[in-house]
């Protein structure tokens, strides 16, 4: 797509408007799904409305921190969920916050399978997975891990279920729309990635089969509230929590095409350049096969500054480009890149801080001339 020019000089791609299904946003910067370990005992807190009204625009695209989808789902301390009443009833302010700055806000809902421990589940229960392989621990990931307990055939339909009701309850929140997490080695990802899924039944072996489980939650998700308000987040190439795949191209592809099939919103991709946490490491793989191949909009996210993220819009990489840790460094980034200001620098010391305005709500916006 060429620049598009007005009178004052050139737009820049991330700065033009764009369909997002039934969605008219104003620009093509979106908030990118970050955890931020705030909301005590699962339920989220009055500081995330401040959180999210700081980061919307009007017509700009927000998506939630990931949020679990039922009480078997958590793995960390302090992340929401979405599966009580209490919760929904707490997520409400927040969505009405970011509406009423014209905001577009979708919630990333999430299981997290064997990335978790007892102390996280009820009756201090095993995590559920696709497995029963323990992730070896790496020393990087904060979480200690307990063995996972493989999920028996007749008991997945509930965990489709989860994210159904979770969806449901997502709108009965005032949300425009859901995203899956289907990324980052959490449950989907347990299911989907062959180094993960050792099953011997319908929902393993063979790739088809090992994309059952995901493809049965963006059926079930999609007839709940409709396509036009489903997205989904994918990372074929990353291996996080060990879960990684033999052919993560052909994974990603498969999935690109057999997504259509359902006419869901978007398909957001992490780049495979991000295959540890936060590093960007060169590498010869691309989103470009799997983005012709879905036919709704794309998403493309992971390591993006101004420059790279206009070039990936005008040159047909992605439709929208998802923005982390700069976004949540520099609550007004779509201004930013509008004045081609300077950017705050993030402090990842306080990422997953539960203290609630340090490195949450405090990164200072632009000077504006009187
Ligand atoms: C503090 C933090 C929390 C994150 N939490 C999530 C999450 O909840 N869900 C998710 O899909 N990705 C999560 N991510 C990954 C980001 O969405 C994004 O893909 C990653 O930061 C790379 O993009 P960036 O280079 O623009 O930061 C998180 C990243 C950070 C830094």
């Amino acid at each position: 797509m060429a620049n598009q020019t007005q009178v004052g000089g050139p737009i820049s791609p991330l700065l033009t408007p764009y369909k997002l299904g039934n969605f008219n946003l104003s620009h093509r910067v979106v908030l990118a799904p970050m955890g931020r370990q705030r909301s005590y005992g699962h339920v989220p807190q009055p500081h995330a409305i401040l959180y999210y009204s700081q980061r919307t625009s009007n017509g700009g695209l927000l998506i939630t921190e990931a949020t679990g989808v039922s009480d078997t789902a958590q793995g960390y301390t302090d992340t929401p969920g979405i599966w009580t009443k209490e919760q929904v009833e707490a997520w409400k302010p927040i969505v009405d916050a970011v509406h009423a700055k014209g905001g577009i806000f979708f919630c990333q809902i999430l299981h997290v399978g064997r990335v978790s421990n007892t102390g996280f589940q009820p009756n201090g229960q095993a995590p559920i997975s696709s497995t029963e392989k323990l992730i070896p621990l790496n020393g990087i990931d904060v979480s200690e891990f307990t063995p996972p307990r493989r999920l028996r055939t007749d008991e997945i339909p509930q965990i489709v279920n989860d994210f159904k009701l979770a969806a449901r309850n997502a709108m009965e929140a005032g949300f425009d729309g859901v995203e899956i997490h289907g990324a980052h080695g959490y449950l989907i990802d347990q299911f989907t990635k062959d180094q993960v899924n050792d099953r011997a039944d319908q929902y393993g072996g063979s790739m088809e089969n090992r994309c059952r489980f995901v493809l049965e939650v963006v059926e079930a998700v999609a007839n709940e509230i409709g396509a036009d308000k489903v997205g989904i987040r994918l990372s074929p190439f990353a291996n996080y929590m060990e879960s990684g795949d033999s052919d993560p191209e052909a994974l990603g592809l498969y999935l690109a095409n057999s997504l259509n099939k359902y006419g869901i919103v978007y398909c957001h991709m992490v780049e495979p350049r991000m295959k540890t946490i936060g590093e960007k490491s060169e590498c010869p793989h691309s989103l470009v096969p799997m983005r012709k191949a879905f036919n709704g909009t794309f998403i493309a996210a992971g390591g993006y500054d101004m420059e790279e993220g206009n070039n990936g819009v005008a040159d047909g990489h992605a439709d929208l480009i998802a923005y982390g840790r700069i976004f949540l460094a520099n609550p007004d980034l779509p201004k930013r890149f509008e004045l081609n200001a300077p950017l705050n620098k993030y402090n990842r010391e306080t990422f997953y801080a539960s203290e609630p305005l340090i490195g949450y709500t405090d990164y200072p916006f632009l000077e504006t001339t009187p």
